[in-house]
C-alpha cells in the first residue's frame, strides 16, 4: 500500500482538488483507493455526498489498516500536522510568497520523497509562466489552471468522469503523476 499526502501550509491551493483527481487518476488505472479527509473543513466529504465518486472518502484516518493500493490524504492546510507518510505531494501556486513558504516547511519532512505541484498555472501570465517553467526543469510537476478542474469537482465528479472539451488534457496531467509516484516504489508500512 502506498500513501499518499497532499500537504501544504497554504490554503486554497489545490490539496482537495489534486487529491480527488489522484484518486480518480489511480482509480481508473486499477488501482484500489481511499481517500481520507484529515481537514476541519471536510471538503473531500462534501465532493463524496454528491455520490458520483467511484471510490470512497473517509472523514478521518480509518482505524484498521484498509486493503487498499493508495490511501491518500487530504490535509488541513497546518504547517504542524506532519503527515505520516512517506510520499508527500506538496500543492503551491506558481508565486514567489508560496514559493518561500514551501521552501521554509520543507527541512520538517526531509525525510520523505516530496513532489512539489505548482499548480493551476496560468500559462498566459508571464511571471507565472517562467517561475512555473524554472520549478518544472528542477523537478516540480504542472498542473494548469483548467476550468474542468473546478467544473468537475463541482458536480461531485474527477475529471476521469467528465467527457468534455479540456477533460482529456487535465487527465493527462495527474496520469503524469501517479506515473511519477509509482516510480518511486513502493512504500513498507511499517507503524499504521
Ligand atoms: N488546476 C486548477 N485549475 C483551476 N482551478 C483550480 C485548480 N486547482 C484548484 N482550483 C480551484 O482553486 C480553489 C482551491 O482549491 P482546493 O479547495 O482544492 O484547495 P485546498 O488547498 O484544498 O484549499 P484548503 O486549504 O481550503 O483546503 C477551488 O475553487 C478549486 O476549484
Ligand atoms: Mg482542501
Amino acid at each position: 500500500m502506498r500513501r499518499i499526502a497532499f500537504w501544504s501550509p497554504k490554503g486554497g491551493v489545490g490539496k482537495t482538488t489534486l487529491a480527488l483527481n489522484f484518486a480518480g487518476a489511480a482509480y481508473y488505472a486499477g488501482y484500489k483507493v481511499l481517500v481520507c479527509d484529515l481537514d476541519p473543513q471536510q471538503s473531500s466529504i462534501d465532493v463524496f455526498n454528491e455520490k458520483k465518486l467511484p471510490f470512497s472518502v473517509v472523514p478521518d484516518k480509518p482505524q484498521v489498516m484498509p486493503n487498499v493500493d493508495f490511501l491518500i490524504y487530504d490535509h488541513a492546510p497546518d504547517i504542524n500536522t506532519i503527515p505520516s507518510v512517506e510520499t508527500i505531494i506538496m500543492p503551491m501556486r506558481a508565486s514567489v510568497l508560496d514559493l518561500k513558504a514551501i521552501n521554509r516547511c520543507y527541512r520538517l519532512v526531509r525525510d520523505k520523497t516530496v513532489i512539489k505541484c505548482i499548480n493551476a498555472v496560468d500559462t498566459r501570465r508571464h511571471d507565472e509562466r517562467i517561475l512555473a517553467m524554472k520549478l518544472f526543469s528542477e523537478g516540480a510537476h504542472l498542473v494548469k489552471d483548467r476550468s474542468i478542474y473546478v467544473r468537475s469537482l463541482s458536480h461531485g465528479e474527477t475529471v476521469f468522469q467528465m467527457n468534455v472539451y479540456g477533460a482529456r488534457d487535465a487527465q493527462n496531467e495527474l496520469n503524469r503523476l501517479l506515473s511519477r509516484v509509482l516510480s518511486i516504489g513502493k512504500e513498507k508500512v511499517v507503524n499504521y
